[in-house]
């Protein structure tokens, strides 16, 4: 049986300050310990203003919470005024990135190809994609949950090889309980996920054996224990209670 280590990542969105960045990430790594660490792969998504310094504090003080950021643009450099490519993410340490999270699709107009081509040049500049995936209200209730995410998948890793899928995360984030306080039930987040899981196995083969699924959505101290007991999932995509450091702490130790 494959193991995939847990990875605990934090979105902190539109929120922090270069200055509260820091800050939050100097609590958070008082609160870990070696074997949280050991146990469990931890990542903060700061804003792009905050990426350098929360770089620089971590590379400083040798905390071992590992860099991600929020979006990219899939082109390597030119007239994309208000863009930051995967090269000028990669030179500072960025080791994931959070691509088509349903904010961006949803506010921002991604598509699916756009997506896919996110992915492919996060991996090109050797960092790992968290890709995102989820369906609305309407659409559970409508029964298309499993349809919804074996699209979202499919579409966001075409033209992905399977050896360089082994870098993939992909997170379950179902839209109605992103910031909502209503978390899917374990059982049925575990359900999804295993659904996600034979789409990769579709997709490119039996390196989805390797690729870490989290759930997201309303992810508190409160419910991560149970979540995590569930076999099909690997970590959780923590927005709103990622903004404390205690609160995220209590997450990645899995609500201890
Ligand atoms: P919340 O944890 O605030 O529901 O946000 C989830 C999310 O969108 C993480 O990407």
């Amino acid at each position: 049986m494959t193991t995939r280590k847990p990875l605990m990542a934090g979105n902190w969105k539109m929120h922090h300050t270069h200055l509260e960045a820091i800050q939050v990430v100097q609590k958070l790594s008082y609160r870990l310990e070696k074997k949280d660490y050991d146990r469990t792969e931890v990542v903060v998504c700061p804003a792009f203003t905050a990426l350098r310094s929360v770089q620089t504090t971590l590379d400083a003080d040798r905390i071992p919470i590992a860099l991600g950021a929020q979006n990219v643009h899939p082109e390597e450099k030119g007239a994309f005024t208000g863009e930051v490519s995967p090269v000028m993410l990669a030179k500072l340490n960025v080791r994931f990135v959070i691509v088509g999270h349903s904010e961006r699709r949803e506010i921002f107009g991604e598509t699916d190809d756009f997506v896919n081509r996110k992915v492919r040049a996060v991996l090109a500049a050797g960092m790992q994609p968290i890709l995102c995936c989820g369906e609305t209200l309407e659409e559970r209730e409508a029964g298309e949950t499993d349809a919804k995410v074996q699209r979202q998948v499919t579409a966001g890793l075409a033209g992905v090889s399977p050896a360089d899928a082994t870098g993939v995360v992909v997170a379950y984030e179902p839209i109605w309980a992103i910031g909502t306080g209503r978390t899917a039930s374990a059982e049925d987040a575990n359900a999804t996920i295993s659904v996600i899981r034979k789409t990769l196995r579709s997709v490119v083969g039996e390196t989805a054996a390797t690729i870490r699924v989290l759930y997201g959505g309303s992810v508190k101290p409160g419910n991560a224990h149970e979540l995590m007991a569930q076999p099909e999932i690997d970590g959780a995509l923590v927005g709103g209670a990622s903004l404390d450091p205690d609160d995220f702490a209590r997450i990645i130790q899995y609500g201890r």
